[in-house]
């Protein structure tokens, strides 16, 4: 589970059935022994926790480990860490790592990994967890308008949500500050004005700001309140939404920034829904991974 654009439709559908399942009171757990370990090497507040509530929930074994005290610290490689969790009979890791594609390292391990966020590059169980809010939403995916809002650039759940989203037949629109969508920064999108773009959605995705991926980059950095006027979604703006459109954030949310304070929870948000399906949606994807690799569960 690196990216879910590697996914085929089915096996999204086979996912999105097994995590509906599981929020509806599902009981499965793991056969045999099976140790698994989450290794954040970027911070985390949800992906980190749903994993391993999901990982309790299906009866794994999760083995702390905490990349502070790790020997991380004292320059051992993420190739070496992962090989050394092997060998110490690790079966599944969860990994987080700044660097975009981190897990091309380990092709000689003989271990699962999932992916709970490569850099800039793909976030798929957010894809799932969002997947799954939709399609209890609307029931479908086919012909839905989804606009994405903000740091497009630096986010890798607006990349990789836009290329899922597509392939199940959605159509994927972009707005935010223009200098976030250079040429090449999302395939085949279409950027539309954050005035318009709200009027028109099913759904209206809005992102976090990626500050800690701006280092090199000044002319990225604009102020709370000036972003906020200017492609925020103000209070004046929620209201010409359509009727039945929705709010969705991957969080963490950066109140009165990307979104008004007071539209965080309101009636069209379903920001911590998001956050609640992300404990299915992992359980899903755990199963999925193990049952891949013999491991049975009952
Ligand atoms: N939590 C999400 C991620 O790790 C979104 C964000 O941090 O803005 O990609
Ligand atoms: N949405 C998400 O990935 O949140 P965290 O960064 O807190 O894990």
């Amino acid at each position: 589970m690196l990216k879910t654009s590697d996914l085929s439709i089915e096996k999204i559908n086979n996912l999105l059935q097994d995590a509906d399942d599981f929020s509806k009171g599902k009981v499965l757990k793991a056969k045999d022994e099976v140790y698994v370990a989450n290794l954040f090497f970027e911070d985390s507040t949800r992906t980190k926790t749903s994993f391993d509530v999901a990982e309790r929930k299906l009866g794994l074994k999760v083995v702390p480990f905490d990349i502070s005290v790790s020997s991380v610290n004292k320059g051992e490689s993420l190739y070496d860490t992962v090989k050394t969790l092997k060998s110490l009979g690790i079966d599944l890791c969860v990994i987080r790592h700044k660097k975009e594609k981190f897990y091309d390292e380990f092709k000689g391990i003989d271990i699962a990994v999932i992916n709970g966020g490569d850099g800039t590059g793909n976030h798929p169980s957010q894809n799932i967890l969002d997947l799954m809010t939709i399609q209890q939403e609307f029931g479908k995916f086919e012909g839905l308008k989804i606009g994405i809002v903000g740091d497009v650039k630096h986010s890798r759940v607006a990349n990789s949500n836009a290329e899922v989203l597509r392939k199940l037949g959605a159509k994927v629109y972009f707005s935010g500050p223009e200098q976030w969508f250079d040429e090449g920064t999302i395939i085949n999108g279409t950027y539309v004005s954050i005035d318009d773009l709200v009027k028109e959605v099913d759904v209206l995705m809005l992102l976090r700001i990626q500050h800690e991926r701006h280092e090199n980059d000044e002319k990225m950095k604009l102020s709370a309140e000036k972003y906020h006027r200017q492609f925020g979604l103000t209070k004046e703006r929620e209201k010409t939404m359509k009727k039945n459109a929705i709010i969705m954030h991957p969080a963490p949310i950066n109140r009165g920034v990307e979104i008004a304070d007071e539209l965080v929870e309101c009636k069209r948000s379903r920001i911590f829904k998001q956050m609640e399906n992300g404990v299915f949606a992992r359980m899903a994807i755990l199963k999925t991974a193990l049952e891949e690799r013999g491991f049975e569960f009952m």
